[in-house]
């Protein structure tokens, strides 16, 4: 029998309960005659507070309240890839197939029980299984192997017997221990509790997101955490789809959280037709959506980023890198300080509540690379991507400070590049990455110790152009070097050419390490011929003509078998007419 107590009082989301018996922390109840989901949020004598999960209005105080003693889950297993899910985890699809996408109280099972799967055994009678381990796989979608495992907060058993290979659906019994414990395709997990893992491994690999501006100046670890902080229509949802589409991630998952009232709309319509530029098959394939449009309660969008990261965890899991999206975490917050609100708590800066910083840490803290419980061979891991909007652009507020102090890599999106339509609208002096240490023996080895120095150019050339525009500013353009007057064309182009970068330009949108490489040391060694012609007397603008920025632009496209060879031919020529130009003696 469950507990029941009854309502004493409704402020939107936020429902006030009486109760007569123990309640824990974030128990999920079913409120009122409709029976509304809803997890305890508050504990006060016998008075509790919870979050509902759907619209209140209607409800009365007297009405039942009904207390589970169970804590907010989601049932994992094969068929969340492809899947459109609300904050609590119900398919939206089924949700509107059964009508019930407005009306309240649905029980809708995540996963679908019709949908078949293709069994194959890994352990046979006798086997020792470790909690987390797997007894078979089913393929989900043309490239992931779907682990079915025993829960990793069970205890280790033994093999009784395993289904044979063949066809299965999520009712089907699939293995049975010596103790009788059963195992079927799905398990449940409560999703504010991060899964158990072997050990974490340090942050030595990337990840690689094919965008020059971030893998070459502010590269992030597989594992680590980035924040992509703007301002509206600087870019934010372009660059993680970018992400999502060319990351050297595995999986997805990305949590919307709609700025305005039709753009969840808009990533719900865009990202089911995006292709998955790898495979040649629909992106969906690999990826997890959780969508919280903005008729939906704000309790389930505070949910969504826990729900969206337990899923994550349970890919991770299996062995994969996984990369969870969420856009933006700054409407996140905002539904955290609404009900903060209705709680009438304290509240910290800007109205969000004091416990703002520790919520979002116990999403960060969750991911990472680690060694996976079931086999300790395996490596899996969880990158965070998360884009905040500051309101008026303005980092010093709390969602972006809590952010940065949480993640490893900072891409600051900037109002004024974006004006200017220079995209990804990143600004390179504000943004950062902790992560380059750690990264520097991967990439030397991948690139050489060249790399390193390669780098330093473009950065150096880069805030040499800051100080010479300084300097202009006083002396005019005129008033510069001849070397200083190419050091700012140079940096333009470098800016132009390489930091820019167009997402919707197939030819350009992704960018391998080896070309980043290659377009590097073409400019280097366009610096040294320039240079070297200058120190001989010939003038900057004796350079006018020279094709310098439509022979890098088309260098840029080139595939990268050719690159080389392209970028020596273009070299050469360059040299030629260099040496064409005569120096005018004065
Ligand atoms: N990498 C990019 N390449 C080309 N255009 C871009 C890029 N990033 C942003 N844009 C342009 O900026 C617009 C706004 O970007 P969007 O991601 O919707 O901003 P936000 O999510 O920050 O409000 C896009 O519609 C697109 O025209
Ligand atoms: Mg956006």
């Amino acid at each position: 029998m469950a507990n029941m107590g009854r309502v004493v009082g409704i402020s939107g989301p936020v429902v006030r309960a009486a109760v007569s018996f123990p309640v824990r922390m974030f128990e999920i109840v079913r409120a009122g005659k409709e029976a509304l989901l809803g997890e305890v949020i508050r504990i006060r004598g016998n008075t509790v507070d919870i979050q509902v999960y759907e619209e209140t209005s209607g409800m009365r105080v007297g009405e039942p309240v009904e207390f589970s003693g169970e804590l907010l889950s989601v049932e994992l297993g094969p068929g969340l890839l492809g899947s459109v899910l609300d904050g609590i985890g119900r398919p939206l699809a089924r949700l509107r197939e059964e009508g019930l996408y407005i009306s309240r109280g649905a029980n809708v099972r995540t996963l679908d029980e019709s949908r078949k799967w293709f069994f194959s055994p890994l352990k046979k009678p006798g086997d020792s299984l470790r909690p987390g381990e797997g007894i078979g796989s089913v393929p989900e979608g043309t490239r992931i192997r779907h682990r079915v495992m025993l829960a990793p907060d069970s205890l280790q058993g033994r093999v009784e017997w395993v289904a044979p290979e063949g066809e299965v659906s999520l009712q089907d019994l699939l293995c049975r221990l010596e103790d009788g414990r059963e195992i079927r395709l799905s398990h449940r997990w409560e999703v504010r509790r991060g899964r158990p893992f072997s050990h974490r491994l340090p942050f030595n690999r990337p990840l690689l997101t094919g965008q020059r501006i971030l893998d070459t100046l502010f590269p992030m670890a597989l594992g680590g955490a980035a924040v992509i902080p703007g301002g509206f229509g600087t870019g934010k949802t372009v660059t993680q789809q970018s992400l999502a589409k060319w990351c050297n991630a595995d999986i997805i998952v990305y949590i919307g959280c709609g700025e305005r009232g039709n753009e969840m709309t808009e990533v719900l319509e865009e990202f089911p037709s995006l292709m998955d530029p790898y495979y040649n098959v629909p992106l969906m394939e690999r990826m997890v959506l959780i969508a919280n449009t903005s008729n939906m309660p704000v309790a389930a969008r505070e949910a969504s980023i826990y729900l969206g990261m337990t899923i994550a965890e349970y890919y991770r899991d299996m062995g994969y890198a996984v990369a969870i999206m969420a856009d933006s975490t700054s409407r996140w917050a905002e539904a955290l300080r609404e009900i903060g609100g209705r709680l009438e708590e304290m509240p910290g800066e800007e109205g969000y509540p004091a416990y703002l910083g520790t919520r979002l840490a116990q999403y960060y803290e969750r991911a990472g690379r680690i060694r996976t419980l079931g086999d300790p061979e395996k490596e899996g891991s969880i990158s965070v991507i998360n884009a905040v909007s500051p309101p008026g652009g303005d980092f010093s507020e709390p969602v972006t400070q809590s952010s940065l102090r949480l993640s490893g890599a900072f891409w600051a999106l900037d109002k004024s590049l974006a004006q200017q339509r220079h995209f990804p609208a990143i600004n390179w002096q504000n943004s950062y990455t902790l992560y380059d240490e750690s990264l520097s023996g991967f990439f030397r080895q991948e690139l050489g110790e060249d790399w390193k120095t390669l780098r330093f150019f473009l950065s150096e050339k880069l805030s040499k152009e800051k100080a010479l525009l300084e300097l202009v500013q006083l002396v005019g353009r005129d008033g510069l070097s001849e070397q200083d007057k190419w050091t700012l064309n140079l940096s333009e182009l470098s800016r132009v050419v390489f930091l820019q970068q167009n997402a919707f330009d197939s030819a350009d949108a992704f960018c391998s390490l080896q070309k980043m490489k290659g377009l590097l040391e073409t400019l280097r060694s366009l610096d040294t011929l320039v240079s070297e012609r200058l120190a001989q007397g010939v003038l900057f603008e004796q350079l006018a003509e020279v094709p310098f920025r439509t022979g890098l632009f088309s260098l840029r496209t080139i595939p990268d078998p050719e690159f080389s060879s392209s970028a020596r031919k273009w070299l050469s020529e360059i040299q030629e007419t260099l040496r064409s130009i005569e120096v005018v003696v004065r």
